[in-house]
């Protein structure tokens, strides 16, 4: 069993993180977060999604800033840096390209080690900076705007794909019911807010695959599918705006919403619980923005019951930062591990490590990161 900790010190990491709309750097040093900085791009809320387009932009205008700020807050020099960690994929490929040169230059310049790191890989090891006893074995819950991936880590880098999603991400149905229901964007906290004054049960909203019927050993038998509810919703609301018109839906829209979450976190605790019963194995992390979300912890904590052992990372570790990269970052420099100056962004970067059952669907683990776009942005010319 691999434990986080001491055993990794390799000196100050400095970690970056760009693959979408957050902007940030941190500076680790064994178990010790001494800077951390995350710049949000507040201009794509305009547009509903974010804008490929502006978040490249608006990385190249961060990120001397953000770094800097990380190295002021650790009270650290360049020269006492020992390494540095960058997001190389998945995500947007502009954002990404931001990201992996700076940091190209800044470790050639300065003569540093290099590691690209896979954003999903550094989401898993986000919580590991606040508690070290958060690590193998483990069933990792990892819940983004454009990943749903079940694993079981049998040590860090090695894990095994029990289950993702065969369409959207959970996050992404999130923001996209947020978008129907008028709640504007990001909307994961818009819906968890308004779920609060609402009550579940009053719509009826279905709960995709939970559970499929089929034999645990099926290699579908964890994935998820969240599209199917997204239309639920929608053809809901078109049915109050018909009946009732706009102020029959926004009089509905906090049952609507706390009946949507009840059903995304339902086939997300249920598929979780299912995977410590194949596993055996009863210590469950969350990762990714979703995992900011207090109903899922709740409820995940209350279904893992006292034989349990659940790991909630901290909301500013649960959405995109700087940390969770240095912190992979530092694990796999103190590997010996190094990335050279041909490393390049990959927006379906393959997950390290990750060893998928045999199944005709599964499609690769990352494809589907474009999904917070927003549809503005698709339609813009590109150039
Ligand atoms: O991990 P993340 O910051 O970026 C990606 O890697 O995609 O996750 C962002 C996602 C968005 O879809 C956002 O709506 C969702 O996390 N999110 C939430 C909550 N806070 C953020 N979803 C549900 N409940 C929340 N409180
Ligand atoms: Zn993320």
């Amino acid at each position: 069993m691999t434990r986080p900790g001491a055993g990794w010190r390799t000196g100050p990491v400095l970690g970056i993180e760009s693959s979408c709309d957050e902007c940030s750097a941190a500076v680790l040093d064994g178990d010790r977060l001494l800077g951390h900085v995350i710049a949000t791009q507040d201009a794509h809320a305009a547009f509903g999604g974010v804008v490929p387009e502006i978040a490249a932009r608006a990385h190249l205008r961060q990120m001397d800033a953000v770094v800097a700020a990380s190295l002021d807050r650790a009270g650290l020099g360049v020269s006492e840096l020992a390494g540095v960690g960058v997001t190389a994929g998945p995500g947007l490929v502009g954002s990404l390209l931001v990201g992996v040169n700076w940091a190209k230059a800044f470790a050639f310049g300065r003569g540093l080690p290099l590691v690209g790191i896979h954003h999903m890989e550094a989401h898993l090891f986000a919580n590991s900076i606040e508690d070290p006893s958060a690590g193998p074995p483990f069933v990792g819950l990892l819940v983004s705007g454009g990943h749903t991936l079940l694993v079981f880590a049998r040590e860090w880098g090695r894990y095994e794909l029990l289950g993702e999603t065969r369409d959207d991400a959970a996050g992404e149905a999130f923001d996209k019911v947020a978008r129907r229901l008028g709640l504007g964007w990001p909307g994961g906290p818009a819906i968890e807010r308004e779920a609060a004054s609402g009550t579940a049960g009053r719509f009826d909203l279905p709960r995709p695959m939970l559970d499929p019927g089929q034999d645990a050993s099926d290699s579908s038998y964890l994935d998820f599918s969240f599209s199917g509810l997204k239309t639920a919703v929608a053809l809901l609301a078109a049915d109050l705006e018909e009946g009732g018109g706009p102020g029959a839906l926004a009089a509905a829209v906090p049952d609507l919403a706390a009946e949507f979450q009840a059903a995304a976190l339902d086939v997300l605790v249920h598929k979780t619980l299912r995977a410590v019963q194949i596993t055996g194995c009863r210590r469950v992390l969350l990762g990714g923005g979703v995992a900011r979300n207090g109903v899922l912890a709740e409820r995940m904590r209350t279904a893992l019951g006292t034989a349990g052992e659940l790991f909630v990372p901290s909301p500013r570790l649960a959405t995109d930062n700087g940390a969770m990269v240095a912190r992979v970052a530092a694990w796999r420099l103190s590997r010996g591990e190094r990335s050279g100056l041909g490393l390049n962004a990959d927006p379906s970067l393959a997950f390290p490590g990750l060893t998928r059952t045999p199944g005709a669907h599964r499609a690769g683990a990352g494809s589907r990161r474009d999904a917070r776009r927003s549809p503005v942005a698709d339609t813009a010319p590109t150039r």
